[in-house]
């Protein structure tokens, strides 16, 4: 059984002093939560207060990007040591909020997952079709390029070090999100690709499910065979929604 983990990607949201009293209402119910992993990926200014404040709780911290680059002249980013030193033990990387506006390619995403795992952190790998290659009969191919490009280039064993999550792109932010069913065919499809080269691994790594994720819905979600977790935006900034979430995970953990 792969422990579900609930993560929050509060994307660019939020002030100070928001962000301090969100992570203080997650920590308050948190207590509630026992199976499930809980996990928050505040933006990256927030970090030092959040890393303070979750000090000693079971909540971990998440960022939501890093800099492929080790250190040095590269104005604006942020690099892996930093955020280790931050206490994240998550990265979000190949977001498709970065891939389309940032023009993050495959190769881009494999060295942010080198990089973070060479940290000591854990990498969540983001993947999903748009509305217009699931229409035209692509999903399988666009979902299976995504994979494959990771493989190919940091091998399978770097899955048994990372997260994976399923994000269809027309499901983000939209509040249509895909059937149970729906999902639980492109997590098996992405299970089995990751088996073709290494069935142990396949088995073990976890597959979250982002898109429009809700207290509505999560536990029939999180129901499915192989679906592991939720990768949750817009639910994440309220802490009852995050927390109704994250007992769902729970309910279905146990
Ligand atoms: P959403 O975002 O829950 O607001 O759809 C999920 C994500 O982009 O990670």
């Amino acid at each position: 059984m792969r422990q579900p983990l609930i993560a929050g990607n509060w994307k660019m949201n939020g002030t100070r002093s928001g962000a301090e009293a969100l992570i203080k209402g997650v920590l308050e119910g948190a207590s509630l939560v026992g199976r499930a992993e809980v996990a928050v990926c505040p933006p990256f200014v927030f970090l030092d207060a959040a890393e303070r404040l979750l000090a000693g709780s079971p909540v971990r911290l998440g960022a939501q990007n890093v800099c492929t680059e080790e250190g040095g002249a590269y104005t604006g980013e942020v690099a892996a040591a930093m955020l280790a030193e931050f206490g994240c033990r998550y990265v979000i990387c190949g977001h498709s909020e970065r891939r389309e506006y940032y023009g993050e390619t495959d190769e881009i995403v494999a060295k942010k997952l080198a990089v973070t795992i060479a940290h000591g952190m854990t990498p969540i790998l983001c993947v999903g079709e748009t509305l217009q290659q699931r229409e035209q009969g692509e999903m399988e191919s666009v979902i299976a390029g995504q994979v494959d490009a990771i493989m190919d280039r940091n091998g399978v064993a770097s899955f048994a070090q990372l997260e994976i999550a399923y994000e269809p792109v027309w499901a983000i932010g939209t509040g249509r999100t895909a059937t149970p069913e729906q999902a639980q065919e492109v997590h098996d499809f992405i299970r089995r690709r990751i088996a073709g080269q290494d069935p142990a691994i396949a088995a073990k790594v976890r597959i979250l499910y982002g898109g429009s994720m809700k207290a509505g819905n999560a536990r029939d979600l999180l129901s499915q065979a192989d679906i592991d977790g939720g990768l949750i935006g817009g639910a994440s900034l309220a802490a009852d929604d995050f927390l109704a979430i994250c007992q769902a995970g729970d309910a279905v953990a146990g």
